[in-house]
């Protein structure tokens, strides 16, 4: 057996940790292990180091000032959900809306695709801390990786280096061990490849011994562990056990023109508006309101002393979605992302910036596309040929972002006055809709759907159920997750008031009705009212619903009779929908909570 050189001293004592280090070395075998401090020199050698082998580009630091490049292989570009697997020792646990394989079985699976995985590369050791760094909330994961790519997108993404194995030490903290090889060993003196990755891939949680096995792929969050593997699939294990909650959830606040802030988190299914919504910019006609960000994908919520639901995001960066990203569309995103950010799989320009559908009306007069090739917009024409990768992606510090709340380290988290829940709807889903109470909220969560897109061809306008848009998150039975949020509201002495938008209706001609981003301010402010107990609304059979006279018109010429098109309760249009929610009650019918077999009747006779 070779033996790793060691090119930097072990930055822990904890004897766990080194011992798990060892046993991982010993069986993928790396070059080298380095113990990642997350000094500014590290990660510069880091960089130049990828520069030097042809995995990044550095972008003109005049125009893009500490921005990077990568262009992933064409075969690693997005998660890969049926690679995923939850590893619980029973099937039941899982439940049937994850893949699982026998934990045993799997152990022996990656043991063997790990054996001597890391030959010819070194095994950086990467501690990171979800939360602000020695947050009650937050939680501490350590990476072992042979992808440099993964460290540098991880130090934005996440607190990482001395100061979290300081935390380690302090505590004896119990961390959550994530192994991550891209499965591209190296033979002496073989040319390594610019993206290294395994046409195989496994991405496999314990959960019982919170664990994260990740093989084969250098790509977003099959590759940055501590964001969907262990702050979605394995943190939504830890909450049920510990009575909180991990969520596909946006954290904002809203301050109105007398300074009092309100702070809400949205759960809407991937690319349904998240990063949008978090940073919206009030429209005219709001001067003197304000929107204040939190995070934009996760939420970590946990009931306080005083019974209060606080929430913080454990993440430190944005991994957005690049294309349809503009200065018109979302100009908090595009200063966040304009200096020290890596771009992925985006358009590369003569110049030496970048470029992406939608980043601007003019498109560049060449540039070089995500594949490397010569990419025009006569090209395009011709053969439709996309400069950017549809999920090509942009990581950025969430301190860069403009709208970034004062608040948003706080290690309390911020309070939590309501939850929205929305997806993708051409029909059926008013604007926005309040829920009765907690239980019938949970319900609308639970049952909530998103149109698959044109993707998808045939399945067009078909809605997918996508419980509280975790349905590739949830690391245990999704059923026990609903009896999870029903649970919750015992430990509340105030629970969050419950609500559900859709900026997606279309008219006849398949336009949306909503004009969407700044004007959902209009939503956002009835809801923050509702939740104050201070706007007024009208009972219909699926929940409250504001008048037309109950949301602020000012600054936006939006007729009555297109309102009330909007909120349209269709009685027939709802009946159908009920039925739908039959499909995935069929399937979770062994665990559900009786509140949601009670709330689905009670919906029936209302209608
Ligand atoms: P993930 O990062 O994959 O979790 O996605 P996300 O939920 O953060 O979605 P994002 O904000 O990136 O938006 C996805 C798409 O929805 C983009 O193409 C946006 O242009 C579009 N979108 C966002 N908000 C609105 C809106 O209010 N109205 C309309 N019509 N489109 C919107
Ligand atoms: C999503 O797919 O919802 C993301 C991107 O936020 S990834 O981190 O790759 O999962
Ligand atoms: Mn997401």
């Amino acid at each position: 057996m070779t033996l790793s050189r060691t090119v930097s001293a072990p930055l822990s004592r904890n004897k766990h940790l080194l011992n798990w280090v060892n046993k991982m070395a010993a069986l993928t075998r790396p070059a080298a292990i380095h113990w990642v401090d997350g000094s500014e020199e590290e990660n510069e050698f880091l960089l130049q180091q990828m520069v030097d082998s042809g995995t990044l580009t550095r972008l003109n630091q005049d125009l893009w000032p500490g921005c990077y490049y990568a262009r992933s292989d064409k075969s690693d570009v997005a998660r890969v959900e049926d690679r995923t697997y939850i590893c619980s020792l029973s099937r039941d646990a899982a439940g049937p809306t994850n893949n699982w394989v026998n934990p045993y079985e799997m152990r022996r699976k990656l043991k063997s695709l790990f054996d001597g995985a890391m030959a010819g590369r070194t095994m950086y050791v990467l501690a990171y801390s979800m939360g602000p760094v020695g947050s009650p909330m937050s939680q501490i994961g350590v990476q072992l990786t042979d992808s440099p790519y993964a460290v540098v997108n991880m130090r934005l993404m996440a607190r990482i280096g001395q100061r979290v194995f300081a935390e380690i030490d302090r505590d004896e903290k119990r961390v959550v061990p994530c192994m991550h090889t891209v499965g591209a060993p190296l033979a002496p003196g073989q040319k390594d490849a610019a993206w290294p990755c395994n046409q195989e891939k496994y991405i496999v949680h314990f959960p019982e011994t919170r664990e994260i096995w990740s093989y084969g792929s250098g790509y977003g969050g099959n590759a940055l562990l501590g964001k969907k593997c262990f702050a979605l699939r394995i943190a939504s294990n830890i909450a049920r056990d510990e009575g909180w909650m991990a969520e596909h959830m946006l954290i904002l606040g809203v301050e109105n023109p007398q300074g009092e802030k309100t702070y809400v988190a949205a759960a809407f299914p991937s690319a349904c508006g998240k990063t949008n919504f978090a940073m919206l910019i009030p429209p005219a006609g709001y001067e003197g309101w304000k929107v204040w960000t939190v995070g934009d994908d996760i939420a970590w919520i946990k009931p306080d002393a005083e019974g209060r639901l606080r929430a913080i995001n454990p993440e430190a960066g944005f991994f957005g979605v690049a294309p349809g990203t503009s200065a018109a569309t979302n100009p908090n995103a595009m200063t966040a992302l304009a200096r020290n950010s890596i771009f992925t799989n985006v358009a590369l320009t003569p110049e030496g910036g970048v470029w992406w559908e939608g980043m601007t009306d003019e498109p560049p007069a060449e540039c070089t596309d995500w594949q490397g090739n010569h990419w025009t917009p006569a090209i395009a024409a011709a053969t439709g040929a996309k400069a950017a990768h549809p999920n090509a992606r942009f990581t950025a510090p969430a301190s860069q972002c403009p709208t970034i709340d004062p608040a948003w380290e706080a290690p309390d988290g911020v309070p939590i006055s309501a939850i929205i829940f929305g997806g993708r709807r051409a029909t059926t889903m008013p604007l926005v809709y309040q829920a009765f109470n907690w239980s019938a909220g949970v319900y609308i969560g639970a049952t909530m759907g998103s149109e698959m897109t044109a993707a998808a061809a045939g399945a067009i306008g078909k809605v997918r159920r996508d419980p509280m848009a975790m349905l590739p998150f949830c690391g245990y039975h999704m059923g026990d997750y609903f009896r999870h949020w029903i649970k919750m509201q015992r430990s509340l002495s105030e629970t969050p008031r419950i609500f559900h938008v859709n900026w997606f209706r279309k008219d006849e001609n398949g336009k949306f009705v909503w004009p969407g981003f700044s004007e959902n301010m209009r939503v956002l402010e009835w809801i923050v009212g509702r939740a104050h107990g201070r706007a007024s609304g009208r009972e219909t059979p699926i929940g409250w619903v504001p008048g037309y006279d109950d949301l602020r018109w000012n600054g936006l010429d939006f007729p009555r009779e297109k309102f009330e098109k909007l909120q349209e309760f269709d009685r027939s249009a709802w009946r159908n929908e009920v039925l739908g929610h039959e499909e995935l009650f069929i399937e979770l019918h062994d665990h559900l909570p009786k509140e949601m077999v009670y709330e689905r009747e009670l919906l029936i006779c209302r209608l």
